[in-house]
C-alpha cells in the first residue's frame, strides 16, 4: 500500500504507516513546542493507548484535549472550547496537534487547528471505517451550525493522515456498515472490481478490509486530484447523496434516524433505479442491487405521504441549483455520468421503488 500525497498531505496507511509518522514525529521533534492530541470520550478510551503505544517519537509529555462525542458537538462552541483548551495548555505558533477520531474529531480539529493563531500543523488519524474512506481525502474541515451541516469551514491540508485498520475492531457492526455504503459507491462510480470484491463477501478479516479501505481512499483520492474544488468530476462522489441525504434528514426530523451510510445506500438504489431510464443502466443489474442492499441494511418503511417532506428537504439542499435536483448516475458499474436534472415526479418513483416494487 503506497503512500498517497495530495498538495502536501501525505496519507500513509497501516502498520508502514506508523512508521511513517513516527519518522515525521521525530524529524519534526526540535522544531514543534507541543503536541495536543485532541479525541472525543470513546477515541480517548478504546483508539488512544492503541496509537500512542505504536509510537516510539510521540512526545510522551503530550496534552489531551477530550470532547464528547456525537454529531451534536460538531459545532462551533465545541470549536470555542477546543481554543480555549489550547490557549490554557499554552499552545502556540509551533505546536502540533493529532486528531484522533472520526469525521467529527477530524473535521472540527482541522478547521481548529487551521484558525487557532492563524494556523497551526495537524495530522489526522481517523478512526471509522467512514471517516477513513472519506474523511481522510480532500482537505474538507469545519463545524454544523443550527441545523445546517459542515456550513462553517475551510478547504485545508494536515499535514498527514494515517490510515490503520488497527482501530476497526473496537467499532460498532452500525458505524462499519455506515463506512460500507461508502466502499461500495466508491466501486460503482469508478471500478467494477472494486464493486466486485466487496460484494463477494459479507464479512472480511482485518487485513483484507485493510486493503479494501486503501482501493476505497485510492478512488476517492484519484478523484478528488482531477477535481479538488467540486467543479466537475468530484460531483460524482454524490451519487447515493441527493436522495440518501434526503432520506437521512427525514427519518432525523421523525425520530427513526439511521447512519450516513445506511440512508446513502437506500439512496444509491434510488438513484441506480433513476439511472436506468437516464442512462441505461441494466434493470438485472439495479434488482439485483436492491436485493443485496436490503439484505445488509435493515430495510426502512417510507410511506407515500411522507414523499412530500423529502422533496422539500431535496429542493433546500446547498448542492441544487436553480436549474433542478442534480443527480450523478451511473451508466453502468464503473462508469459515472455527472449533471443530471430529474423531474420530481421520476424521484418520487425512485424512492418508492425502494420502499415497495
Ligand atoms: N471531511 C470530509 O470530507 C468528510 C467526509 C465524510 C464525512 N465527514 C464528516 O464526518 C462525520 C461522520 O463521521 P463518523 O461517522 O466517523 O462520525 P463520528 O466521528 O461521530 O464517529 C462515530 C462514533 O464512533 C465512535 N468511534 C470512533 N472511532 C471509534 C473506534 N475506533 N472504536 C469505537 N468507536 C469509535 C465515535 O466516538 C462516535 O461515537 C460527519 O460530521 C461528516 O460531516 C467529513
Ligand atoms: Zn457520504
Amino acid at each position: 500500500m503506497k503512500d498517497l500525497t495530495i498538495n502536501g498531505c501525505k496519507i500513509v496507511f497501516s502498520e508502514a504507516g506508523f512508521a511513517t509518522l513516527d519518522q515525521y514525529l521525530k524529524d519534526i521533534e526540535h522544531s514543534v513546542s507541543k503536541t495536543i492530541i485532541l479525541c472525543d470520550d470513546i477515541t480517548h478510551e478504546v483508539c488512544l493507548p492503541r496509537f500512542a503505544e505504536r509510537l516510539e517519537n510521540l512526545d510522551p509529555q503530550y496534552e489531551i484535549i477530550e470532547i464528547p462525542h456525537g454529531e451534536e458537538y460538531k459545532n462551533i462552541d465545541t470549536c470555542t472550547q477546543i481554543w480555549e483548551s489550547l490557549s490554557d495548555i499554552g499552545a502556540d505558533r509551533h505546536s502540533l496537534l493529532i486528531n484522533l477520531g472520526g469525521g467529527v474529531v477530524c473535521d472540527m480539529g482541522g478547521y481548529a487547528a487551521s484558525c487557532y493563531m492563524r494556523g497551526i500543523r495537524f495530522i489526522n488519524v481517523p478512526t471509522t471505517l467512514l471517516s477513513q474512506v472519506d474523511a481522510s481525502v480532500g482537505g474538507k474541515t469545519g463545524v454544523d451550525l443550527g441545523g445546517l451541516k459542515n456550513i462553517v469551514g475551510l478547504f485545508t491540508m494536515p499535514d498527514m493522515v494515517l490510515v490503520s485498520g488497527v482501530f476497526l475492531p473496537t467499532l460498532p457492526e452500525y458505524e462499519i456498515l455506515s463506512g460500507f455504503a461508502e466502499m461500495i459507491k466508491h466501486g460503482l462510480i469508478r471500478s467494477r472490481s472494486h464493486w466486485e470484491e466487496l460484494s463477494s463477501s459479507a464479512d472480511f478479516d482485518i487485513e483484507t478490509l485493510e486493503r479494501l479501505v486503501y482501493d476505497s481512499v485510492h478512488i476517492k483520492y484519484d478523484v478528488v486530484l482531477e477535481d479538488p474544488r467540486e467543479k466537475n468530476i468530484r460531483k460524482s462522489l454524490n451519487f447515493g447523496h441527493t436522495i440518501g441525504h434526503a432520506i437521512e434528514s427525514h427519518l432525523m426530523r421523525t425520530s427513526r434516524a439511521i447512519s450516513h451510510g445506511h440512508a446513502v445506500a437506500i439512496g444509491m438504489v434510488c438513484e441506480c433505479y433513476l439511472s436506468i431510464k437516464e442512462c441505461g443502466l441494466s434493470e438485472d443489474f439495479v434488482a439485483a442491487f436492491k436485493e443485496y442492499i436490503c439484505g445488509i441494511y435493515p430495510v426502512v418503511d417510507i410511506d407515500e405521504g411522507e414523499l412530500d417532506d423529502i422533496m422539500e428537504i431535496m429542493t433546500h439542499d446547498k448542492k441544487n441549483s436553480s436549474k433542478g435536483i442534480n443527480f450523478s448516475l451511473l451508466k453502468s458499474i464503473g462508469d459515472v455520468s455527472i449533471d443530471h436534472y430529474i423531474p420530481q415526479e421520476d424521484i418520487k418513483n425512485a424512492i418508492l421503488f425502494y420502499t415497495y416494487q
